[in-house]
């Protein structure tokens, strides 16, 4: 029995943060769940969340803004990200996509699925890509109605110089099977398969390595589903006596909590176990996304790291309610501080340095 349920999140790096949230919010129909920033460097940098209606694990797309670095797309990395979308919604994915002037290749077939590909602003790659009987529920905004909106994750398409040693990884280290293979794509699937338990693999033998590092027009990550904290320390064990060592530490990422693992193929692999009241940890569930968030480490920096981030607006269209007074939900672990963290296993940054952020040099 697996301990993976199936995706949780991807993390890309694009360029600039507010042709991030047009896109996103406008183009793709996605809606905007968090705005808050890396928790790890020196450097600031807005991190934003993006999902379906319910904010779902398996629909979470988050993204740095990091026009500061750009990053080189090629294998040992995530090279797209496929969304769930109803049968018969591609013909008007591809007028909306063609009439924003979105790059993309037109309606194309895998495994028996119709599919368009398209880039983000950034040059990072999407799909659409259509599955029957995926009720997860789309969000809904003025371009995109929920008969077509996207329901979530399909999978991601990662390519690779060699299949063997990622297959063993995916099949072996976290309890996917091998379903098909068509050409150079190989696919994998967990549990019952289908939307957002689907990992394809493409082998891209001759191609030079993509760039590890967050840089602008690379995907930097995946996230799998785990249950629990538990969970997690179960994971790592079976990293470890598989031989992959080199998992990294449970670390708090505030929304959920994350052991981080490279597989051969060179492609981040997170695992990710969603605390108790997940993204409305830290505010209403229905302002998610209305303000920038700060984790309680960081809280005390806040004005330094607002003026090193680029000015941002969210549509009023994100908050169909409207917005409201921004109510901060107390977070039980500020209270407690790293005595929660401590508790769940969690290492936490605890105090900050900053010495620069993301935002556009002044004309
Ligand atoms: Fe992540």
């Amino acid at each position: 029995m697996s301990l993976v349920k199936g995706l949780h999140h991807m993390t890309v790096c694009v360029g600039g943060a507010q042709e991030d949230i047009d896109f996103q919010t406008q183009i793709f129909g996605q809606r905007m769940i968090k705005q808050t920033v890396l928790f790890d460097g020196r450097y600031a940098h807005y991190h934003l969340y993006y999902a379906n209606a319910d904010a779902e694990p398996g629909s979470v797309y988050t993204t740095f803004p990091y026009g500061r670095v750009r990053g080189r797309q090629g294998s040992g990395q995530i090279q797209a990200t496929a969304y769930s979308v109803p049968k018969g919604s591609l013909k008007f994915w591809l007028e909306h996509l063609n009439h924003h002037k979105i790059k993309n290749n037109g309606i194309q077939e895998r495994f028996g699925q119709k599919f368009i590909r398209f880039d983000h602003p950034s040059g990072i790659q999407l799909e659409v890509l259509e599955e029957a009987g995926d009720n997860r529920r789309g969000w809904r905004t003025g371009e995109v109605s929920t008969d077509v909106a996207t329901r979530g994750f399909h999978g991601p398409v990662l390519s690779v110089r060699e299949i063997a040693e990622t297959e063993r990884f995916f099949v072996d280290a976290l309890g996917f099977k091998k379903t098909g293979q068509e050409g150079p794509y190989h696919r994998f699937e967990i549990g019952e398969g289908g939307a957002a338990k689907t990992v394809t693999l493409l082998h891209e033998p001759d191609r030079p390595s993509g760039s590890w590092i967050f840089g602008a027009g690379t995907a930097h990550h995946m996230a799998l589903e785990v249950e629990s904290d538990e969970k997690l320390t179960e994971q790592k064990g079976i990293y470890e006596e598989l031989g992959y060592t080199d998992a990294s530490e449970i670390k708090d990422r505030m929304y959920f909590h994350s052991v981080y693992c490279r597989c051969p193929g060179g492609i981040l692999v997170e695992c990710a176990a969603t605390v108790p009241q997940g993204f409305a940890v830290d505010e209403p569930a229905d302002q998610l996304g209305q303000s920038l968030l700060l984790p309680p480490w960081f809280e005390p920096r806040r004005a330094e790291i607002e003026a090193m981030l680029e000015p941002i607006k969210v549509p009023d269209t994100n908050f169909p309610q409207g917005r409201k007074a921004p109510v901060k939900v107390p977070v039980q672990a500020q209270a407690s501080g790293d005595a929660a963290a401590g508790a769940s296993g969690a290492s936490r940054r605890t105090s900050a340095v900053f010495i620069g952020g993301d935002k556009p040099a002044q004309k």
